[in-house]
C-alpha cells in the first residue's frame, strides 16, 4: 500500500491491523483496528501526527521511505498510549533533527514510558500554534480524554481535526473514509462505550469547545477518516448527553437455571410494560457489546446465582466493569438465586459505588423460583416502567 492523500498536503501513513483481536488484553476487537497517523508536509516544515503501534513501525517506516521524507521537523505526540506513541523512538532515530511536540504532562509520560530524551521534547500550551509554512497546526489540550495528557492538533489551512483517540473506531477497512456509515457506527459506539464512555463529562466541554471550530474533516487515530464530520459528533452529543433510553441491560450468569428463569419472566414482563430488555450472558457473550448495551440503558439488572456464598464471579467482573465505565443508567437491581445462603446481592451493590443509581428491591430466591417469586420478578418490571415513565423515558 502505499501513503494515502487526505487532503492537499497531508498524507495518511497509519497501519492497518486486520487480526489484532484484543485491546489491553481486556477488549475484544471483533474487526480489528487501525493505527492512524498522518504527515503534513507545509511549504516549509514537516509534521509527523502521531505514531503507530511499536508492532507496526516497519509499515510506517516503509511509508516514510514511499513518501521520500528525508527531513521530519515534528513528531506530534497527542497521547503518550503506546499505539499511537510506541514508534517515537524510531522517529527519532531516523530523523536526528525532529522534536517531539506535546503537552507539558504528555513529556513526563513520553519518558517515562517510551525513554524519549527530555532535550527532543517540545511542549505546547492550550491554543498554541507552529507553523510549517503555508500550513499551521493549532493544538487543543484535552486533558482526560482519555488520559490525563491528551491533546487534539487543528490543521487550520484544511480545517482537519486530528483528534487521536477521541471520535475513534476499532475498525480495520482498507476504506481510508467513512463509506458505511451504520457499520462505522456500530464500531465507533463500541469504542465509545469501552473507551470514552467514563470521561463522557469532559467531553461534554470538549464538545462545546469544538464547536467553535470549522471542521470540515475529522481524522482520528483508530478507524475511518470522517470527510461529514457531523455524522460522529452528532452521535457523541447523543451519547455523552442523551436522555438514556427507556431500556433494561440484565448481565447474568445461570449454573443450573433458576437465575435464567428468572431473567426469561424479567424480560417478558418488561415487554409487556412496554420496556425493552438486552439480556447478557456473560459466559459466552463478548463485554464490548455489554459496554454498547451501558452506553444509553436506563436501568441495570444483574442476575446472578450464588457461588461460595456470593455472586458469581463473572456477575462481580460485570459489575466492577460497569462501574468504571460509569454510564448515564439511574436504577438498578438484582435478580439470583442461592442453594442455602450468601451475600451475593451485598457484594454486588458494594461493587458499583460510581453509578449514580437507586436501587430497586432486588429478587433473591431459593432453589428454582415458584410462582410467587415470579410475581415478584413481575412486580419488580412494573418499578422499572413506572421508573422510567416518572423519569419522561417512555
Ligand atoms: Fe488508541 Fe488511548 O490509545
Amino acid at each position: 500500500m502505499k501513503p494515502r492523500a487526505v487532503a492537499d498536503g497531508v498524507l495518511w501513513v497509519g497501519s492497518i491491523d486486520w487480526d489484532r483481536q484484543l485491546f489491553d488484553e481486556l477488549i475484544p476487537l471483533p474487526d480489528g483496528t487501525s493505527y492512524n497517523a498522518y504527515l503534513v508536509s507545509g511549504s516549509e516544515k514537516t509534521a509527523l501526527i502521531d505514531t503507530v503501534d511499536p508492532t507496526k513501525t516497519g509499515e510506517l517506516c516503509e511509508f516514510l521511505d514511499a513518501a521520500e521524507v528525508t527531513r521530519l521537523d515534528y513528531v506530534v505526540a497527542s497521547h503518550a498510549e503506546q499505539d499511537h506513541s510506541g514508534s517515537i523512538p524510531y522517529i527519532l532515530g531516523r530523523y536526528p533533527d525532529v522534536m517531539v511536540v506535546c503537552t507539558p504532562k504528555a513529556k513526563g509520560m513520553l519518558i517515562d514510558l517510551l525513554d524519549v530524551p527530555e532535550e527532543r521534547i517540545l511542549t505546547v500550551a492550550d491554543g498554541e500554534t507552529l507553523s510549517l509554512g503555508d500550513l499551521t497546526l493549532e493544538f487543543i489540550h484535552a486533558a482526560w480524554v482519555h488520559w490525563p495528557e491528551t491533546m487534539l492538533t487543528y490543521l487550520r489551512e484544511r480545517r482537519i481535526l486530528f483528534p487521536c483517540d477521541l471520535f475513534g473506531s476499532h475498525l480495520a477497512t482498507s476504506e481510508l473514509f467513512v463509506s458505511d456509515p451504520a457499520k462505522v457506527y456500530r464500531s465507533a459506539k463500541r469504542y465509545y462505550a469501552e473507551i470514552m464512555m467514563p470521561f463522557r463529562t469532559n467531553i461534554v466541554k470538549h464538545l462545546e469547545r469544538l464547536s467553535s471550530y470549522d471542521i470540515d474533516m475529522i481524522a482520528p487515530s483508530h478507524g475511518p477518516l470522517y470527510d461529514n464530520p457531523q455524522f460522529i459528533m452528532d452521535a457523541y452529543r447523543e451519547w455523552v448527553s442523551g436522555p438514556p433510553a427507556n431500556k433494561v441491560v440484565i448481565p447474568y450468569v445461570s449454573m443450573h437455571g433458576s437465575t435464567q428463569a428468572l431473567v426469561d419472566r424479567l424480560i417478558s414482563s418488561l415487554a409487556d410494560r412496554g420496556v425493552a430488555a438486552v439480556p447478557y450472558r456473560l459466559s459466552s457473550d463478548d463485554i464490548g457489546r455489554l459496554a454498547m448495551e451501558l452506553v444509553d440503558a436506563a436501568t441495570i439488572v444483574l442476575g446472578t446465582p450464588t457461588v461460595l456464598l456470593g455472586a458469581h464471579p463473572l456477575v462481580a467482573y460485570a459489575a466492577v466493569l460497569a462501574n468504571a465505565l460509569r454510564p448515564k443508567a439511574q436504577f438498578a437491581s438484582v435478580v439470583g438465586s442461592y442453594g442455602w445462603g450468601g451475600k451475593a446481592v451485598d457484594q454486588l451493590l458494594s461493587l458499583v459505588p460510581n453509578l449514580k443509581v437507586e436501587v430497586l428491591d432486588p429478587v433473591i430466591v431459593k432453589g428454582f423460583p415458584r410462582k410467587s417469586d415470579l410475581e415478584n420478578v413481575d412486580s419488580l418490571a412494573s418499578r422499572i416502567a413506572d421508573k422510567h415513565r416518572d423519569s419522561n423515558l417512555v
